[in-house]
């Protein structure tokens, strides 16, 4: 990211932001609510555009990546994760439609296994799953498509103890045994700490006045 400023109105959420993600780094975003983490996320994966300055991926800038191309090595797990109509099986398989590609049932083992969930809920409905369940679908979905980069919006902030220690051991290990760079927001500092390499703080600039 290079002199990234987004503004909506008069209000300036960040100036002038520079931000290099490397090969297999984890970085974590923190700041408080309505600081601009989640449009900070937008932003690097071309849904939402800055006011000005540019993002590169691979050199190139996002908005001239073919959409489809960057979807896939660029993933967004959104703060609230969705579920679709069906059992979890389709629901991993939704994201490798889009793309039209498929995955053995050993590879949804293998996902499932990496995010620590059992075998048998691929054939669980994915709309009756706890919170931190769906959180775990909705990672193993992303990691399906062998995305380069993986953007973790407050994975678990909807969570409670237990399940939050669940779900930053699933990224622990994503983390550890994929070579993918990591962008994960949190309100929680201690959990940024925990699983980033750094840590950016985005909104605490009151409008970088
Ligand atoms: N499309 C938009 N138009 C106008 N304002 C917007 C738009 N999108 C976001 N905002 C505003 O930008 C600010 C930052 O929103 P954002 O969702 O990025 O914050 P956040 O840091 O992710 O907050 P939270 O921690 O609550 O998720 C908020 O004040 C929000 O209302
Ligand atoms: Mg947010």
């Amino acid at each position: 990211m290079m002199g990234v400023t987004m503004a909506f109105g008069e209000r300036v959420l960040f100036r002038d932001l520079n931000l290099a993600l490397n090969h297999g780094e984890t970085i974590g975003i923190s700041g408080p609510s309505g600081g601009g983490k989640s449009t900070l996320l937008r932003i690097a994966v071309n849904l939402v555009s800055p006011t000005a300055g540019r993002v590169l991926f691979h050199g190139k800038d996002v908005t001239e990546w073919d959409p489809r191309e960057l979807r896939r090595s660029m993933i967004l797990v959104p703060q609230q994760a969705s579920m679709f109509p069906g059992n979890v099986r389709e629901n991993l398989l939704w994201g490798l439609r889009i793309h039209r590609l498929e995955a053995s049932e050993e590879r949804l083992r293998d996902v499932l296994s990496q995010v620590n969930l059992p075998v048998s809920m691929l054939d669980k409905t994915a709309g009756n799953l706890s919170g931190g369940e769906k959180q775990r679908v909705a990672i193993a979905r992303a990691l399906l498509l062998e995305p380069e980069v993986l953007l973790l919006d407050e994975p678990t902030a909807a969570l409670d103890d237990d399940s939050t220690e669940v779900v930053e051991e699933s990224i622990q290990r994503v983390i550890s045994d994929q070579d993918i760079g990591v962008m994960i927001v949190t309100h929680n500092s201690e959990q940024a700490q925990r699983l980033a390499d750094r840590i950016i703080e985005i909104g605490n600039s009151r409008g970088g006045q």
